[in-house]
């Protein structure tokens, strides 16, 4: 191994090469020394093992020989028997060529035997030093086109000149792309590892990653959020499916963030929808095996967390801002059972002063379960009880699903069939491929890629909204997409597609096939194979829900909400966690699931709250209401059989709760509003881990019960039965309760604390250094929006703090691009609280203006309190001694004008 030589590629790659020819070191492209194998046959580690033979089925030792591969018996349980030696794998054959952005580099496969039977032989390998934060480098075929996700990404026209990352590549004893950070020297990519692989459906690299802090991957319930790196693998592929074990769920990201020992992180992105799986290796490896599509993967160096994911949604695209009404509180049930009981529910709602800003429909408003369809008997009226939701300032959502039922009577279906834009059994038929979904019968299932799907489902969607009910916004429902048959009516055939030689580790594929409980894989989406887009339908969905409703309200703001996604359908649309059920852990796994998302890109993101399956209990959905008051897409849903659960229908005590803590929420608002500002300006994160904001931070590096809305605002739900207490960690900052200023004592900064919950309590605290805006709440935000402006300021050790106040009107498109928005920044520095005014293009029409101020950790009592130069009188604030915390109240700070706030002591 003495002879393996790094190539710094990244300075000049010919150059080097040359040195590295004239210093006589050679390239080890020739390095097929006999005892290479065996030497790592005897020395490899049992946590370093790569699987050659994932597919389990068939394998022996014979098998495994045949395949080239090794076999011994490991001694830890897990560990493959069969693992490949290090000789499978990629030559470089060519030096390699400068690029525009970086350099591209010939690979030719090392002779082994067959696997699969349609490997392919010549590769190229793309390296794009795209910023000074990311790169690209993609492995594809060198001698034919393949399938590449057709979404749009963002590139760049040169080459990054003092990247934060060097690019290195070794050849011996096959080819392995090695990548550090340039500042630290630490190892964040390195692919010098056996079994590469790059046959048309089984393409596999390894990678090693330098911690064991591994974060992402997705859409799976994972009951840690520090990745357990035991053997664990992973699928990716959208499907419909109870979120419980193991399962892959409804959305498909191949993301991944890890924090390195010093505490920067990085981020690799998988840009690949085909299906695969991921196995991560004790010995700190990364297996990914795909099943299609080229190896596209894309790097970030942060070097903070959030740096990472604002560098990846700069390539993939920002959140969309969703209007402000939609950050108020949902309501839903699936199966009301008729109009009469879904107005009780609203009218004991208001009866009750719930904040309750949007109310849902279900399948069951519809008639016989189609979309653009009433049942004209149990929700007669419902168009006019909608114009009666608006009257209270409140909103109406309707859901839709993903197939149309195919019924000669049914206009969608034939205006559908007319304009072509159903899906067909294959390339070579005409024949609309039909599945099933409710009603039981059959359905057919739109193309929504395709430009005329969209315009037909556009048209759909706006006739409906035009002559039936008055929406506000559209959920989309069931667009993995799921069938209620496997493939087809018809089945599926036994091709290449629907029966690839290698089936990635997905839940319930039982008969072993992809298209359990979906379409068929070999179903054509106009030219596109179901089997390469099948993650890609959710998305599609989404992003032609969107185009609908910016036709069906041009001036105005919507929102979508879709069940699957893939990364960038966060432009369009949120998303919901799915198919819950009313059990407590399943509030532990909402708050992993929902920090996921923020990693993922998708800030706008909750569980149903109370659960969606089974009953609740009052007990657990009070303390869901607690903590899904701080999701950022707040909405209590509930299936077809469990008992209803809409905040006031237990006991007064639980209403009263419900209120109080939504009544928090909405004086937050205005907080997480300029949070989703910044998420659809700079793609930050809304809700983040404490590990997120303390990367350097052993402890908080597995904090996964606990969760921040943005840098500052910390929650600590209690989210276990009979539980009066929760355990919390605190970084070693200064902490203080949201609620009455006061602060954690200096001896439990940086340690786990044990905080008094009582039934009616959630933990919720503010860190120092941040300000904090808030408005006094009401039940909608239409009301809460007029009411008077406050802050919350939460010093620091220096008596310093920041913040900022992001205000529009709340609905219009695309405020930021039009400008029509106002800026505030707010900073104290000392003793000065200045309120400035950076942008004033959207004037408030109430008459806006900031009221009560709240000043958190004060190191001394104020003598005297100045307001814009005017000494304020006694009586118009406090100073609580013992609690540190100065209360100013009743004032009158427009909005728009700057203003002082200077105390002495
Ligand atoms: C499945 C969805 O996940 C759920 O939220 C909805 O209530 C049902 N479909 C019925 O539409």
């Amino acid at each position: 191994m003495g002879k393996l030589v790094w190539v710094v590629v990244s300075i000049c790659v010919l150059m080097v090469f040359a040195l590295a020819l004239g210093l006589g070191l050679g390239l080890g492209l020739q390095s097929d020394e006999p005892d290479v194998d065996q030497d790592y046959f005897l020395s490899v580690r049992d946590e370093e093992r790569i699987d050659c033979y994932p597919d389990d089925e068939g394998k022996s030792i014979e098998a495994c020989e045949g395949r080239g591969c090794f076999w011994k018996e490991p001694v830890e349980d897990l560990a493959p028997e069969c693992f490949h030696p290090p000789t499978h794998g990629y030559d470089l054959v060519s030096i390699p060529e400068d690029t525009e952005l970086g350099w591209s580099a010939s690979l030719e496969l090392r002779e082994r035997p067959e696997r699969y039977q349609r490997d392919v032989i010549n590769l190229k390998l793309d390296v794009e030093m795209q910023t000074t934060n990311r790169m690209r480098f993609k492995f594809s075929d060198a001698d034919n086109d393949r399938f590449e996700v057709p979404i749009p990404v963002a590139s760049s026209s040169s080459k990054a000149s003092n990247p934060a990352y060097n690019v290195q590549y070794g050849t011996d004893p096959t080819f392995g792309l090695k990548i550090t950070r340039t500042s630290t020297g630490t190892v964040v990519f390195d692919s010098r590892l056996p079994g590469f692989t790059f046959d048309d459906q089984f393409l596999q690299i390894s990678t090693r990653f330098p911690t064991a802090n591994i974060y992402g991957f997705g859409e799976h319930i994972h009951e840690r959020y520090r990745h357990d790196l035991n053997w664990k693998t992973w699928g990716i592929f959208s499907r419909d499916t109870l979120p419980l074990e193991d399962r892959n769920l409804y959305g498909h990201h191949p993301f991944y963030l890890c924090v390195e020992k010093d505490g920067n992180a990085h981020g690799l992105f998988l840009l690949n929808s085909n299906a695969m799986d991921v196995t991560l290796l004790p010995g700190q490896i990364l297996t990914y095996r795909v099943i299609g599509g080229v190896l596209d993967f894309y790097l970030f160096m942060g070097p903070s967390p959030e740096n990472v994911v604002q560098q990846y949604l700069e390539l993939i695209g920002r959140p969309v801002m969703p209007p402000y009404w939609a950050l108020g509180f949902h309501l839903s049930k699936w199966d009301y059972g008729n109009l009469t009981v879904m107005r009780d529910v609203v009218e004991s709602m208001r009866a009750n002063d719930m904040p309750h800003d949007v109310q849902y429909a279900d399948i069951d408003y519809m008639d016989e379960q189609r979309s653009f369809t009433v049942d004209p008997i149990n929700y007669v009226g419902l168009g006019e009880f909608i114009d009666d939701v608006h009257a209270h300032g409140q909103r109406f959502i309707i859901i839709l699903d993903h197939t149309i039922a195919k019924m000669e009577t049914y206009e969608p279906y034939t205006r559908g069939h007319e304009l072509d834009v159903f899906i067909k059994y294959n390339s070579d038929t005409n024949e609309e491929l039909i599945g099933r979904m409710w009603p039981p019968g059959d359905n057919v299932f739109p193309d929504y890629m395709h430009e005329s799907g969209i315009n037909w489902w556009t048209e759909q969607c706006h006739q409906f909204h035009n002559t039936s009910l008055d929406f506000d916004a559209l959920w989309v429902d069931m667009n993995e997409p799921s069938n209620m048959i496997d493939g087809s009516v018809n089945g599926c055939g036994e091709d290449r597609w629907n029966r690839p030689p290698y089936l990635p580790k997905l839940y319930k594929v039982f008969s072993g096939t992809l298209y359990e409980e979906t379409l068929c894989m070999d179903s054509d989406h106009h030219g596109s194979t179901h089997y390469n887009v099948h993650s890609l339908y959710g998305h599609s969905h989404a992003k032609a829900t969107h185009r609908a409703l910016e036709k069906i309200f041009p001036d105005k703001r919507s929102f979508v909400l879709t069940r699957s996604n893939f990364p960038s359908t966060s432009r369009y649309a949120g998303h919901w966690l799915g198919d819950n059920k009313s059990q407590w852990v399943h509030m532990r796994w909402s708050v992993i699931g929902m920090i996921e998302f923020g990693l993922f890109g998708f800030p706008f993101i909750g569980a149903d709250i109370c659960g969606f399956i089974d009953d609740t209990t009052e007990e657990m959905c009070q303390r869901w209401m607690q903590l899904g008051a701080f999701y950022p897409f707040a909405r209590n849903h509930n299936a077809r059989d469990a008992i209803p659960q809409h905040p006031t229908v237990f006991s007064e005590t639980m209403t009263n709760v419900s209120r109080d803590i939504l009544l928090h929420r909405y004086t937050l608002i205005p907080f997480l509003y300029t949070l989703f500002y910044e998420a659809n300006t700079q793609g930050s994160t809304v809700v983040r881990s404490l590990m997120h904001e303390f990367p350097s931070n052993v402890e908080a590096l597995h904090v996964e019960e606990q969760f921040l809305w943005g840098p500052s605002l910390l929650i600590t739900p209690v989210m276990k039965e009979a539980d009066v207490t929760v355990r919390g960690y605190f970084p070693d900052v200064r902490w203080y309760s949201y609620y009455s200023g006061e602060e954690l004592p200096e001896y439990e900064r940086g340690t786990w604390v044990t905080l008094s919950a009582p039934l009616d309590f959630i933990p919720v605290h503010v860190r120092g250094g941040y300000i904090l805006p808030t408005q006094e709440p009401a039940n909608t935000t239409v009301y809460s929006r007029r009411n008077p402006l406050g802050l919350i300021v939460a010093l620091n050790d220096e008596q310093r703090a920041a913040g900022n106040l992001y205000w529009d009107d709340g609905e219009s498109r695309d405020p930021v691009d039009n400008g029509a928005y106002s800026l505030l920044e707010f900073t104290v520095n000392q003793r000065r609280l200045s309120m400035s005014v950076i942008r004033d293009s959207y004037v408030p029409p109430d008459n806006l203006a900031f009221s009560l101020i709240k000043v958190f950790g004060l190191d001394s009592a104020p003598s005297s309190i100045e307001v814009d130069s005017v000494t304020l009188s006694a009586d118009s604030y406090t100073f609580d001694a013992d609690l540190k915390v100065l209360i100013i109240e009743d004032q009158t700070l427009a909005m728009l004008e700057d203003h002082i706030i200077s105390w002495n002591n």
